[in-house]
């Protein structure tokens, strides 16, 4: 049965299994040590989790190269601890989320293999040229480290199509056997209990590409086949696609008006105009983002993120706007990445902690369901001495203990971050957890609150003008309900006066704060905001009570009901400031 759109309000928290936790101290995760971490996961509050792949691999782009989709790489463990993995995380309420990498295997995959030679069954599952193709070197992804789209293999005697890197030969999805392995693909991992995929690359596993004439149109047939196949195997599962498209291109993808596509994508475009906000101070280009991208099918829904296991992409922005953005968090030639990127994680880029939290606080305010970066709960930071996109992907730093507790070997799968202000000395689970004020204490907060405002991830929401361009001010309503938040990207304080869109005399409740109004005697909603400061008002009172029909007993007759009103007025103060 359909849970509700449970999506739509989900807190999704990505990690890689190879740098997350260590247990059998081979220097590499496994899912022993996910498991053992579990209960962090369930402390901090976020409900679903989205693996990176962790299927047998060369590793060559940390996993997204798969030699065998139906196992677990051994370094991760045996089928045996996924399973038992999913147990403990069904057990605690958690939903998991896999990564579905169609569009290219490793060029190790014994499909691959096969399909060198000339004669093979699976020749055409891959998408071979005799001839150079003359657009041998366009449409990189990866500019700058990836020298072409087309490789020449001796033994095929022919060229491979690789969107991707040359060990990333791509798929031929126009071939129907090639459609029903991804198919039985899906249906192992649904029949062992995962709640959906992450879809990679998803306009480049749509594309069709021709030797002699380049990438044809996308078949977005193929995304529907995709969604019913998921659909009728298992009716909540989900497909969240990763396609960094433009908001003209977007609809198809949600498969149009009927919505038979994905279900959720990430906002790239949004992303991008978050940071451009955070580097100039100024909303307006990230509310024509929001504008931008609004109109989706009823049933789909934008996950927001600030950084993930990638590059921060900023391909989108204007060349003037994604120059702003780099001066600002990429100031140095090493920090970025691709022509187009930034390899930085979240803390280092903003720096203190005040733009942290409003970076934060943003994330979840914004239309959508919101995903975590492991790391950025503690405000990790990165190591620019490794290889591209790796400078992100260091170990999780759960103690201040050797390796910063993340395994026993000497020698890791990638060096935790070991010096310096971001080490994990300062920054570790073990000293944040106990400390009342820490960042990962705040995190926790923060989901908890945003649990607590469904209206964001299922409700209309209007941008309130507040007559200063460095505010976002954005109003929710589903059901009844509504939620406001406001958050100044200025580093000086400001007044700003939400009338009219608030109407006058209407009680504005501060979710994060013991104050309880922000209507002015006159009855205009005045806020004063201090630098890059942030608020949560749930429109009305916060009606904790639960309104049971009283029994009439004799104390009551005898008046006690009177002296209870004001110990009820006391109780549900105490629950707003928790
Ligand atoms: C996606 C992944 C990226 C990977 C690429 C190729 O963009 O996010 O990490 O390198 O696909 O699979």
């Amino acid at each position: 049965m359909i849970d509700e759109l449970w999506y739509k309000n989900a807190v999704i928290y990505s990690l890689d299994l190879e740098t997350f936790m260590d247990a059998n101290g081979d220097g590499v995760g496994d899912f022993e040590g996910l498991i053992r971490r579990l209960d962090y996961l369930q402390f901090l509050g976020v409900d679903t989790l989205w693996l990176a792949p962790f299927q047998p691999t060369p590793n060559r782009d940390n996993g997204y190269d798969i030699s065998d989709y139906y196992g677990v790489d051994p370094r991760h463990g045996t089928s045996g601890d996924f399973v038992e993995f999913m147990h403990q995380a069904h057990k605690r309420g958690l939903r998991v989320l896999i990564d579905l990498v169609i569009n290219h295997t490793s060029d190790r995959h014994p499909w691959f293999q096969d399909s060198r030679a000339r004669n093979s069954a699976k020749r055409d599952w891959y998408v071979w040229a005799d001839r150079r193709p003359a657009d041998l070197d366009e449409g990189m992804v990866f500019p700058g480290v990836q020298k072409s789209t087309w490789s020449y293999d001796r033994k095929a005697r022919a060229y491979y199509f690789h969107r991707f890197f040359a060990f990333q030969p791509d798929l031929n999805i126009e071939n129907p056997e090639v459609r029903a392995e991804l198919r039985r693909v899906m249906g192992f991992w649904l029949q062992l209990g995962i709640g959906g995929f992450r879809l990679d690359a998803v306009p480049f596993a749509l594309e069709t590409v021709d030797p002699a004439r380049g990438p044809g149109p996308l078949r977005f047939d193929y995304l529907t086949e995709l969604r019913r196949f998921l659909q009728w195997r298992s009716g909540d599962a989900v497909l969240l696609g990763e396609a960094n498209v433009t908001p003209e291109e977007v609809l198809p993808y949600f498969g149009g008006d009927g919505g038979d596509g994905m279900h959720m994508m990430f906002n790239f475009y949004v992303n991008q105009h978050l940071f451009l906000a955070l580097a100039t101070g100024q909303v307006d280009t990230l509310v024509e983002a929001l504008r931008a991208t609004r109109e989706i099918p009823a049933e789909a829904q934008w996950v927001n993120f600030l950084r993930n296991h990638d590059e921060l992409d900023l391909g989108r922005l204007e060349d003037a706007e994604r120059e702003t953005v780099f001066r600002r968090f990429g100031a140095e030639e090493r920090m970025r990445l691709y022509g187009r990127g930034i390899r930085r994680r979240l803390a280092p880029m903003l720096g203190d902690r005040r733009h942290e939290e409003l970076a934060y606080s943003v994330l979840f305010a914004l239309p959508g369901t919101p995903v975590l970066r492991y790391g950025d709960e503690l405000g990790m930071g990165d190591d620019l001495s490794l290889r591209e996109r790796d400078a992100v992907r260091t170990p999780m730093q759960w103690a201040d203990e050797p390796q910063g507790g993340f395994s026993a070997a000497e020698r890791l799968v990638l060096p935790v971050v070991g010096e310096g202000v971001w080490s994990y000395r300062h920054i570790n689970v073990a000293a944040q957890r106990r400390d009342p004020s820490s960042l990962l204490n705040w995190v926790g907060g923060m989901i908890r609150l945003r649990k607590e405002c469904p209206e964001i991830g299922r409700g209309d929401w209007v941008v309130l003008e507040t007559g200063d361009p460095h505010v976002l001010a954005l109003r929710y309503d589903w059901r009844g309900n509504s939620v406001i938040t406001v958050h100044n990207f200025a580093r000086t304080p400001c007044e700003i006066e939400l009338d009219p869109a608030v109407p006058r005399g209407e009680r504005l409740s501060n979710l994060r704060e013991e104050q309880e109004l922000a209507a002015d005697r006159d009855g205009r909603h005045r806020i004063a905001l201090d630098a890059l400061d942030y608020r949560w008002y749930r429109v009305g009172g916060l009606d904790y009570a639960v309104r049971t029909p009283r029994p009439f007993t004799s104390s009551r007759a005898a008046g006690a009901a009177g002296s209870s009103a004001p110990r009820t007025r006391r109780a549900r103060r105490r629950s707003r400031s928790r």
